[in-house]
């Protein structure tokens, strides 16, 4: 038996989302003007996608975006996060602006707007201009300054409808995935590359939130990490000190900086790579945010790995766990904690849960049909968990599904689904599964609580 969800712990106005990214589900690659982005090169790099997938057509949302906000209205959600594509906007990564990039996200902003959808857009997931890449990518200073420019230009055109703002979505798979694991793009298993690129992020972060802040005085600026709880295997002290130097590799190093604390002292130690910091840096990074972004998915749990690549601490397999199609085991009380350790540990004012969610593999039914009863039951077990970090103070004031659709997953191409909507890729047929028809439920519930608005 699932616990049930404490929905009147939600405050009236809760955002109640689905979330999306521009590469995973745009398509039109080449189109309007579009340029390639660092994942268009990575995807089309033999043998870097499961199945030799890329997202050259993905969910055709560029053309289905009115569909797909009918679905969001089917699903009863009053907010969508969405990215905007800086190679769509400025293709060159600095200089000329594409009128018919922005002249997308205008349309697809005021169609929100008219659902009566909140729009919550971030700047960058990932999809960094190829160009950029070539004059060499997030290690440089200089991709923080283009990054704040783009923000600009995005902000001064939106900014009269869009109020939510986020600058970064987890930098950390940014840095440490693409520039150390190389697993996402740009591909690159270099640590000094990695810890000047996580720099570089977190500046053009600062200098990206002044920005659409000038350019639309009403923002409310956030950014979003992907955090995880870390636990040692064992008590041992190697594991102990290997679930810290895990912890300030996922969790502290993008919190702290923006937090005012600096860089933790004790993973620049595990490092050993100088930051290439510049006087007035550390408060740029550090601007006060309105609003802090969680994306949840899974625990860690870490044994020593002094021969590993840094930070020498590896995550293991429990066994005897429940865990999604991903293989990430399932843990919401996790959640919980992260919001709870935000609000305690970082002072957080307002949060939202910014992306969460599983992927299952899905079978249709000769009905039609999908019933994702595994996605259903993590999406029930999640927001309960909400509930009760709002219970105990968390100041949630949203949640964001991942994801309205099945999409391109990065590195694992499109086999791995983790849509409320189900997509077919030979037709784009959408179908809303089970779980997207609970999700609609449980909104409607909420709504329907004694005293609260319509
Ligand atoms: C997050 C990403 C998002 C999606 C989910 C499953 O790390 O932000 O784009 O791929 O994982």
């Amino acid at each position: 038996m699932l616990e049930p969800i404490d929905l009147a712990a939600f405050p009236n106005d809760f955002a109640w989302g689905t979330a999306t990214s521009a590469y995973q589900i745009e398509g039109a690659v080449a189109e309007d003007g579009r340029s390639p982005s660092i994942w268009d090169t990575f995807s089309h790099r033999p043998g870097t996608i499961d199945n030799g997938d890329h997202g050259d057509e993905a969910c055709d949302h560029y053309h289905r975006w009115r569909e797909d906000i009918a679905l969001m209205r089917r699903l009863g959600t009053n907010a969508y996060r969405l990215s905007v594509a800086w190679p769509r906007i400025v293709p060159g990564g600095d200089g000329a602006v594409n009128a018919k990039g922005l002249a997308f996200y205008d349309r697809l902003i005021d169609g929100l707007l008219e659902a009566g959808i909140m729009p919550s857009v971030t700047l960058y997931h990932w999809d960094l201009p190829q160009a950029l890449q070539d004059r060499g990518g997030w290690p440089r200073r200089e991709t923080a300054e283009h990054f704040a420019a783009y923000a600009a230009v995005v902000a001064e055109r939106l900014g009269d409808r869009v109020t939510h703002w986020t600058t970064l979505n987890e930098p950390l798979c940014s840095a440490w995935i693409g520039h150390l694991e190389g697993v996402m793009a740009p591909g690159l298993t270099d640590l000094t590359a990695a810890v000047r690129a996580s720099y570089h992020l977190l500046l053009g972060h600062g200098l990206a939130a002044q920005a659409v802040r000038a350019a639309a005085p009403g923002a409310r600026v956030g950014i979003v990490n992907n955090l995880s709880t870390v636990e040692p295997a064992t008590q041992r002290p190697e594991d102990i000190a290997a679930a810290r130097r895990m912890d300030g590799h996922t969790n502290r190093w993008w919190l702290d900086p923006v937090h005012g604390r600096g860089f933790p002292a004790d993973m620049r130690e595990v490092y050993g790579v100088d930051l290439p910091e510049q006087r007035g840096d550390a408060e740029t990074i550090a601007a006060p945010l309105d609003w802090l972004g969680l994306n949840y998915y899974f625990p860690a749990t870490v044994t020593d790995d002094p021969d590993g690549p840094a930070p020498y601490a590896r995550q293991i397999r429990r066994e005897g766990v429940p865990r999604t199609g991903m293989d990430w085991e399932v843990d919401a009380g996790g959640m919980e904690n992260l919001l709870l350790r935000l609000t305690e540990e970082y002072g957080a004012r307002r949060l939202y849960v910014t992306e969460n969610g599983s992927a299952y593999p899905d079978v249709m039914g000769a009905d039609g049909t999908i019933e994702d009863t595994g996605r259903a039951d993590y999406l029930v077990q999640h927001l309960a968990a909400c509930a009760r970090a709002v219970r105990k103070g968390a100041p949630l004031a949203g949640y964001f599904a991942w994801s309205l659709l099945d999409n391109f997953e990065w590195a694992y191409g499109y086999d791995k689904r983790f849509g409320l909507v189900h997509v077919d890729y030979r037709t784009q047929q959408r179908t809303i599964k089970g779980s997207g028809h609970l999700y609609a439920d449980i909104i409607r519930a909420h709504r329907g609580l004694e005293g609260r608005a319509a």
